[in-house]
């Protein structure tokens, strides 16, 4: 390990430490069983990474944010389970989702629960700014749900455009990673131009992350990657690959992608032809492009911040995003 994979897994041990200690209470079992669950699962945690290696990267310290850090991943979680039933999905983290191991309601209600205590987490951080820090945070909710609502409006439509999807995955995706590193700045009492610089950030980074994960979806190992392999076509999702694709697929090609929206006969068995047409229309190189284009300009963005350890983990953050497979 070099010595910021080695930072970063303290980074995780902290925050995987203080996510086990979270749920204190034993019943119901129905609701503090599932809900232990899913903040066990691991997953990369890079949300609150964000909101501490922010918070230091204008001059405060990691453990200032660390409240916040930990609001921001149960809330992340919770839009997980609940985007679980809604997708459909039967694994997460290579487990089963909370939906087919327990129930939909038992899932709808460990969600619910995690965004109080999401809440009551937040509150716990000293700063003189908590009231904007909680708007931040309520702002990121509620644009999560705008991006989730598009997302399966976008479904059942034919014609979404590429437009349409960037706005979609800017809500869905984007909103919480860049309200991590605004609030992590927020509580550092970074400059306004500091706190700006890392919210673009954050947003190029998410948009970047959610384009890389429509990739991941059809090119991931299952196994490293936790979900199950081609998901998104499954469930006709206006992911970049097949919007991209239906711009230049014709005859046979087309006919399929046509199937994947319609969802009729898209049956796991199709997802290796739909991978292929991806390959062959170039739409997998244009989302590398995308992804690769998007790292750059974040990375490129923190060159305004001062030169700090912490400035140095988010540059390897943006780096190992670019190459993750999970
Ligand atoms: C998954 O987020 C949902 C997306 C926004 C693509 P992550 O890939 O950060 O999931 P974990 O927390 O590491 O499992
Ligand atoms: C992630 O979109 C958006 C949220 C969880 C809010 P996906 O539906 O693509 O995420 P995964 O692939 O299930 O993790
Ligand atoms: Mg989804
Ligand atoms: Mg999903
Ligand atoms: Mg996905």
């Amino acid at each position: 390990m070099t010595p910021l994979e080695k930072k970063y897994s303290r980074y995780k041990q902290l925050i995987d430490g203080q996510l086990a200690l979270l749920i204190r209470k034993k019943d119901p079992a129905s609701l503090y069983e599932p809900a232990q669950y899913v903040l066990d699962a691991g997953g990369k945690r890079i949300r609150p990474l964000l909101v501490m290696l922010s918070c230091e990267a204008v001059g405060g310290t990691a453990k200032q944010a660390l409240n916040a850090a930990i609001a921001i991943e149960v809330l992340h979680n919770f839009t997980l389970v609940h985007d679980d039933i809604m997708d459909n999905a039967a694994a997460r983290r290579g487990r089963a989702t909370v939906h087919t191991k327990w129930d939909s309601n038992v899932a709808i209600l460990t969600g619910d629960a995690l965004v109080a205590v999401a809440y009551q987490v937040l509150l716990k951080t000293k700063t003189p700014a908590i009231a904007h820090v909680a708007d931040l945070f309520t702002d990121g909710v509620i644009e999560v749900c705008e991006g989730q609502a598009y997302d399966k409006i976008f479904e059942s439509r034919r014609d979404v455009t590429l437009d349409e999807y960037m706005l979609m995955i800017a809500k869905k995706t984007g909103k919480l990673v860049s309200v991590s590193s605004e609030i992590g700045a927020v509580i550092g009492n970074g400059s306004p131009q500091n706190v700006r610089t890392l919210r673009t950030y954050g947003e190029l980074i998410g948009r970047a992350f959610q384009i890389q994960d429509d990739l991941l979806d059809v090119v991931a190992d299952e196994k490293t990657f936790g979900k199950t392999i081609g998901g998104d076509i499954v469930e006709g999702k206006k992911t970049f690959l097949l919007l991209k694709a239906l711009e230049c697929a014709r005859g046979g090609d087309r006919k399929m992608l046509q199937s994947v929206i319609d969802k009729s006969g898209t049956a796991l068995a199709n997802v290796g032809r739909v991978r292929e047409i991806y390959e062959r229309t170039g739409a997998l190189a244009v989302a590398k492009t995308a992804i690769d284009r998007d790292i750059a300009r974040a990375t490129s963005l923190l060159k305004k911040l001062p030169e700090t350890p912490a400035r140095a983990m988010l540059y390897w953050l943006s780096d190992m995003l670019l190459n993750r497979h999970f």
